[in-house]
């Protein structure tokens, strides 16, 4: 035994009654549900479902309408976005929450909300209470709602949406994603309900996209779907490296599939998105004469079921975006 062997020996001896035996080793561990030589991670766990306010019975709707109604008038009056508000069990309004960028820049409607409830009512756990918000919770937000213990959470307008089409700056997360990992801290799920008055919240957000010089404008970056359209792209990034110069290079391979059983489609195009990235080499799509429009290299013709392969390599590690546009 070296020296430190056996001074920590001398420990072991010494504190025997506080330390050695009771320590707690995470490798050695029987008890909990992963064993000392499991690799612990989280089980697969699907998002939340989120309720469309059409599925409600029509008098909760109406609830759930009025106090939207609400929150946009005090955002219209007070020409601020985001606002909150929270009822109590029972049903009575107990406090609002206004984000005006103060104190902080995390200061946020739903969490001026909570810490006015505690400031007026002394409330500390939310436990059967419901939040309403202009904006469905960031992924901030979403986490400090579900430590509050909301039992419902209702919001006009979707985060993908804000940061899609609105093009104001987010975590790009649903909330959903978040609210579906409530079994750490308690039995049942937070009920969900997005789009209520969803049209009045989509216009009271208006459009950042042509105010790029807006401290809440960001250039999106999603991944958009023509539901219209029968052809779903989908890509697997196959690998990454860097190269002498320092620079990262990622290959995609991507796969065209046409979902629908009863339309052939013939010569379809695609848009790429962000507009004006081009990959440093593809293969199965070519480039037509229009700005980030790209047609089938071969076949371009798509029979139900059928599939169409392509792959590039891109400057860095995000994938472009590839649209289904008009078909022929
Ligand atoms: C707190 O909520 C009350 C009641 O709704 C509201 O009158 C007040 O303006 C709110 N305070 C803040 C800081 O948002
Ligand atoms: C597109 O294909 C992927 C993979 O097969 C699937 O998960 C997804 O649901 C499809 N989307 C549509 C709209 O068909
Ligand atoms: C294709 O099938 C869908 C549903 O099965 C149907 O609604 C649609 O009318 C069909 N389209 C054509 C062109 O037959
Ligand atoms: C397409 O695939 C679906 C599901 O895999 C199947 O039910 C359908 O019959 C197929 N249609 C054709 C035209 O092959
Ligand atoms: C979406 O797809 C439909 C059907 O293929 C097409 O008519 C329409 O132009 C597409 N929309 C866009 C914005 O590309």
């Amino acid at each position: 035994m070296n020296k430190l062997g056996l001074f920590l020996t001398f420990l072991c001896l010494f504190g025997i009654a506080l330390a050695c035996e009771s320590d707690y080793n995470p490798n050695l561990v029987t008890i909990g549900e992963c064993k000392a030589n499991d690799v612990a991670h989280w089980r697969e766990t699907d998002s939340l479902p989120v309720v469309n306010p059409a599925d409600l019975p029509a008098a909760d709707r109406t609830v759930h309408e009025e106090r939207m109604a609400y929150i946009l008038s005090l955002a219209r009056a007070q020409n601020k976005k985001f606002v909150a508000s929270i009822y109590s069990p029972a049903g009575e309004l107990l406090c609002v929450g206004i984000n005006t960028g103060s104190p902080n820049i995390i200061s946020h409607g739903e969490i001026v909300a909570i810490n006015n409830c505690t400031t007026l009512h002394g409330i500390k756990s939310f436990t059967g209470h419901t939040l309403y918000t202009t904006g469905e919770p960031c992924a901030m937000c979403a986490s400090a709602l579900l430590w509050a213990d909301f039992k419902t959470i209702v919001w006009g307008t979707f985060n993908s949406d804000l940061l899609c089409k609105i093009c104001m700056s987010n975590i790009p997360m649903d909330s959903s994603y978040i609210f579906s990992r409530y079994y750490g801290l308690r039995p049942t799920a937070p009920v969900l309900i997005g789009g209520v008055l969803r049209a009045d919240a989509d216009a009271w957000f208006g459009t950042y996209c042509n105010r790029p010089t807006s401290i809440y404008y960001i250039k999106p970056q999603c991944a958009c779907q023509n539901t219209s359209s029968p052809l779903n792209v989908t890509q697997t990034l196959v690998n990454t490296w860097i190269d002498g110069n320092q620079v990262q290079y990622s290959q995609f391979n991507a796969v065209i599939r046409n979902n629908a059983n009863n339309v052939t489609v013939t010569n379809p195009t695609f848009k790429s998105l962000p507009s004006g990235v081009n990959p440093t080499q593809i293969w199965g799509l070519q480039k037509t004469s229009v700005a980030d429009q790209w047609v089938l290299s071969w076949n371009p013709m798509l029979t139900p079921n059928q599939t169409f392969s392509f792959g590039y390599i891109i400057q860095g590690a995000t994938e472009l975006t590839f649209n289904a546009e008009a078909q022929h």
